[in-house]
């Protein structure tokens, strides 16, 4: 949860695919469905690793569900556009924002067992795509905001956090 620094940390590349990191992914995936929310990473459960999880077809209407995505050492390879859209995070929780993002991505990661793939994406997954590969790198959505929306954002979370106390 933030400000939790494990959120802040660059998290390290998965050099070993084994039955351990299996147990974490459907860990993970369990957690995000349980949230619920389309995307977690895994330094959001505490765990500084490059591996995340995406699942947008709760989003979805019937005759386009994408399927769950595991995404290990995902690399963004190319953006195209831009789009403005409002985003949240399970670990930033009551508080969403417009933030803006390239419309289009192409990413390439490693699947759950190892085998690497290269994914294209527009709409939700190309969001939930950079939010999650902003998460391994240490950024959450509020750094993307303006200096303005940023100041809002930390005065209302910190009366929010004290408030929950
Ligand atoms: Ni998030």
């Amino acid at each position: 949860m933030y400000p939790d620094p494990v959120l802040r940390n660059k998290t390290a590349r998965v050099e070993k695919i084994d039955s351990s990191l299996d147990r974490l992914i459907d860990d993970m995936v369990a957690t995000m469905h349980a949230a619920p929310g389309v995307g977690l990473a895994a330094n959001q459960v505490g765990i500084p690793l490059q591996l995340a999880v995406i699942d947008i077809s709760s989003r979805e209407n019937e005759g386009q569900r994408h399927p769950l995505l595991v995404i290990i050492n995902p690399e963004l390879l190319s953006l195209e556009g831009a789009v403005a859209e409002e985003e949240g995070c399970l670990s930033i929780p009551d508080y969403a924002e417009k933030v803006k993002r390239a419309a289009k991505v192409k990413v390439r990661a490693q699947d759950r067992t190892g085998k690497p793939f290269e994914i294209e994406a527009e709409g939700l997954l190309a969001k939930a795509l950079q939010h999650e590969i902003d998460h391994l790198n240490g950024l959450l959505f509020v750094d993307r905001l303006s200096p303005l929306k940023k100041n809002i954002f930390k005065r209302r979370y910190k009366k929010f956090a004290v408030e929950k106390e």
